[in-house]
């Protein structure tokens, strides 16, 4: 039986019983900000609230997060708590406020500056500072605060996410070791060599040790990060169970790869055919050349820098498709306070200015970079228009733009180009799969998919999008939290004994 948000809905109902569900995230689904004399509620670009807002529309609960908007302390009553989304209310969002001072050290430096580029292995050397280190320890202390004032005295399953509230964990646990705690881990875990230069590796190790249940997108990332626990703790790994036991505690660490709600995209998709197509390539500066896209935020381990190198290797290769090829890099603006991510912004511009420069004619440019937010309905249709999609992560943990792309070709056209180096590849078999790092090789696919006969792009595009329907976030969050349930279930034995 195909997973639905009904049927999540009633697992959830069912195997949690009154066990609230909290789920604790850094970025909040739902954003409010002045524009324009009002107040504007946005969607962040983040894969992790893509994929968590359904859940959350579908279970309830209450979502902590770090409230960043100019206009979000407008927006909360006396308890920091605001209904969303705002359309359709069904779930609670609970903001937290940080200073300057805190966001600076514990988001811009400890998270983005430390724990990504660790993590991610794309030669972007981390930057650790005890005072940035001092602030995540301080932040993940306040959610800590948030978290239990939310579930009060009763009982909770407490959802933490991703690389941001890594100690959060074994303080919930500290405070209460009755609540279930599972995290998942939304970004790759990279090799024990590679994690063990952490100066503060112990503490993140202990403060994850504090889940019940750990999550990762693949296998493997799971099994790095049980290396790491060896290495670096006196810890029993069972690997026959997947699980570490420290201090009688037991952490069980499994694979749940994440994905979207494909329907969704579906009903989002406002496209109307051939008038709304042009349209848009008339607000773009488009003819009728072929297109291929991409849509990423502005970070290093996108890839996006191959993705233009590959372009100027293709029409030196191909020159038939000058004049005849666009490619639309939609780049939204991301952690820009960070120097490395200001950089890559430049970078991009006059890598693109460069390429256009160089195989331009008359007024056709090769590459159309469009370096703002676009909603996810602006984003839909430009899927739905394009002849391919460039997804080319140097490392990416799953990568939802290559589900979200598929999803959205109701007309079964369209070529995914997708780096074997995205968690997303191991399921996305229908893609023409790439090493980004080889520009011949990144090339030669985009030159394939501008090429490939309808009838094939149907045969892939229909197996992916099987893949999808069948594997879609409601399975993501149903298999987590049924297995998050059995360990209510399984506690309650133990705390009897104890009576
Ligand atoms: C990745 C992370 C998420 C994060 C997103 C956007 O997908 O795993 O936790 O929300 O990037 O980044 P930002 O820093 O803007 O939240």
């Amino acid at each position: 039986m195909a997973w639905t948000r009904e049927r999540l809905e009633t697992t959830v109902r069912q195997r949690l019983g009154d066990a609230k569900l909290v789920v604790a995230a850094n970025r909040e689904p739902y954003i409010h900000v002045h524009q324009d004399d009002a107040i504007q509620c946005l969607r962040p670009a983040s894969g992790l609230t893509t994929a968590l807002d359904p859940v959350m529309r579908a279970c309830g609960g209450v979502w902590v997060a770090h409230g960043s908007g100019d206009a979000d302390r407008v927006m909360v009553d006396s308890q920091n708590r605001v209904s969303v989304p705002p359309e359709d209310p069904s779930y609670t969002l609970r903001r937290v406020w940080l200073t300057q001072r805190e966001e600076r050290g514990y988001y811009y430096g400890f998270a983005n500056e430390a724990i990504w580029p660790l993590c991610h292995i794309a030669y972007t050397r981390p930057r650790f500072d005890s005072d940035d280190w001092e602030q995540y320890v301080r932040v993940n202390g306040k959610f800590a605060e948030a978290v239990l004032s939310e579930v009060d005295d009763g009982p909770a399953v407490v959802f933490v996410q991703d690389y941001h509230l890594a100690l959060l964990p074994r303080m919930l646990k500290d405070a209460r070791s009755d609540l279930v705690v599972v995290q998942f881990w939304h970004i790759p875990w990279p090799n024990c060599e590679v994690f063990r230069v952490c100066p503060w590796q112990e503490q993140i190790l202990d403060g994850l040790l504090g889940n019940d249940l750990l999550g990762f997108h693949i296998q493997h990332h799971c099994n790095n990060f049980l290396d790491t626990i060896n290495l670096s703790l006196e810890a029993k790994v069972d690997w026959e169970h997947f699980s570490v036991t420290r201090g009688g505690r037991t952490t069980r660490v499994r694979p749940y790869p994440i994905s979207i709600d494909p329907e969704m995209v579906q009903s989002s998709l406002s496209f109307d055919g051939v008038e709304a197509e042009r349209t848009i390539r008339r607000r773009l500066g488009l003819r009728n050349e072929r297109i291929l896209v991409g849509v990423d935020r502005v970070d290093y381990t996108k890839g996006i820098p191959e993705r233009f190198a590959a372009v100027d290797r293709l029409l030196e290769r191909h020159p038939e498709w000058k004049g005849r090829f666009c490619f639309v890099q939609v780049g939204a603006p991301s952690r820009v306070h960070i120097p490395v991510y200001r950089r890559l912004s430049e970078e991009l511009k006059s890598l693109a200015d460069e390429i256009n420069w160089r195989h331009g004619r008359g007024d056709w440019r090769p590459i159309l970079f469009i370096h703002e937010h676009y909603d996810s309905d602006q984003v839909f249709e430009l899927y739905r228009m394009a002849n391919g999609c460039v997804v080319s992560s140097l490392h990416d943990g799953m990568n939802l733009v290559a589900k979200e792309f598929v999803a959205s070709r109701d007309d079964q056209q369209g070529v995914l180009i997708l780096s074997q180096f995205t968690g997303a590849a191991r399921e996305l078999t229908g893609a023409l799969q790439v090493n980004p790092y080889a520009a011949d090789q990144l090339a030669d696919a985009m030159h394939a998919a501008l090429a490939m006969p309808p009838d094939e792009q149907r045969q892939r595009m229909i197996r992916m999008q099987r893949q999808i329907h069948d594997h879609n976030i409601y399975r993501w969050a149903g298999m987590l939290l049924s297995d998050a349930s059995r360990l209510i279930e399984l506690r309650q034995p133990e705390e009897e004994a104890v009576v």
